[in-house]
């Protein structure tokens, strides 16, 4: 498969559905002048991510892996005046690129950025309220482990997406020593078994690559039959 033509396309998608977005270019640009690895979401992608928010009329965002806040800029753009975006990031460097990228495209009033890693924050954010939509976007090897989280952390009708699921068919690899690999597989295996999430995954292709994203619902608890 000639990966040129998938660069082409998402060039193709890109001029003729996303208006020019100087935030977003001026947010890429900090991110390669501060040395963070290029490995934010598609513009096509961001854009999907705005518009999940937006189809479920989300107003608090949990974001688990911030880098330099490309996409925390599309889901916080998505909300409402008092909406909110957590977003969850281990590495100082990134939050302190992140923050500065988020207020100067005029979104900082509605993202709140936790240091640390993110199994250290996510317990503080129990009893806070329930998040209508979770991005789960860290490190890989630890994406079943977010997920348990997110489950704790929803509502019934909370939508969950999950980046980074498919790795150029890695996860296919049952014997893989890539970590990343190894949590994208577990995730599938357990999701499928999880009778709160009623999930689907898309593979895609374009600029970031061959991957994929996984999408779920939370259903309700079953009360056990006796
Ligand atoms: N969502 C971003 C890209 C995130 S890249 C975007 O699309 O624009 C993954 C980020 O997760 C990196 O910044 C990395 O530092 C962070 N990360 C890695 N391990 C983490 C952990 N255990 N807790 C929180 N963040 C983590
Ligand atoms: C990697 C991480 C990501 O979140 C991503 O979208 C692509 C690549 C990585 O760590 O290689
Ligand atoms: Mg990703």
């Amino acid at each position: 498969m000639d990966s040129t033509l998938w660069d082409e396309m998402d060039a193709f998608i890109a001029e003729t559905l996303l208006p020019a977005d100087p935030a977003l270019d001026a947010a890429i640009e900090a991110n390669r002048a501060a040395g963070l690895p290029a490995i934010d979401v598609s513009p096509a992608q961001g854009k999907l991510l705005h518009l999940f928010a937006r189809m479920i009329g989300a107003r608090r965002v949990l974001e688990i892996g911030t880098l330099g806040g490309y996409s925390t800029i599309c889901l916080a753009r998505a909300l409402p005046g008092d909406g909110l975006v957590v977003t969850l990031e281990a590495d100082a460097d990134h939050a302190a690129v992140a923050r500065k990228n988020i207020d100067a495209a005029g979104q900082g009033a509605k993202v709140d950025i936790r240091v640390g890693p993110a199994l250290h924050s996510l317990p503080g954010l129990e009893g806070e309220g329930a998040f209508d939509l979770f991005f789960i976007d860290a490190d890989k090897a630890n994406i079943p482990a977010y997920v348990d989280w997110a489950l704790r952390l929803a509502r019934v009708g909370s939508v969950i997406v999950v980046d980074n699921v498919v790795r150029k068919g890695d996860v296919l690899d049952p014997a893989s020593e890539n970590a990343d690999a190894q949590g994208a597989r577990r995730f599938f295996l357990e999701a499928g078994r999880q009778v709160r999430l009623c999930a689907t995954a898309i593979q895609t292709v374009g600029v970031k690559g061959w991957d994929g994203f996984a999408i779920g619902i939370v259903e309700k608890p079953v009360t056990p039959r006796r």
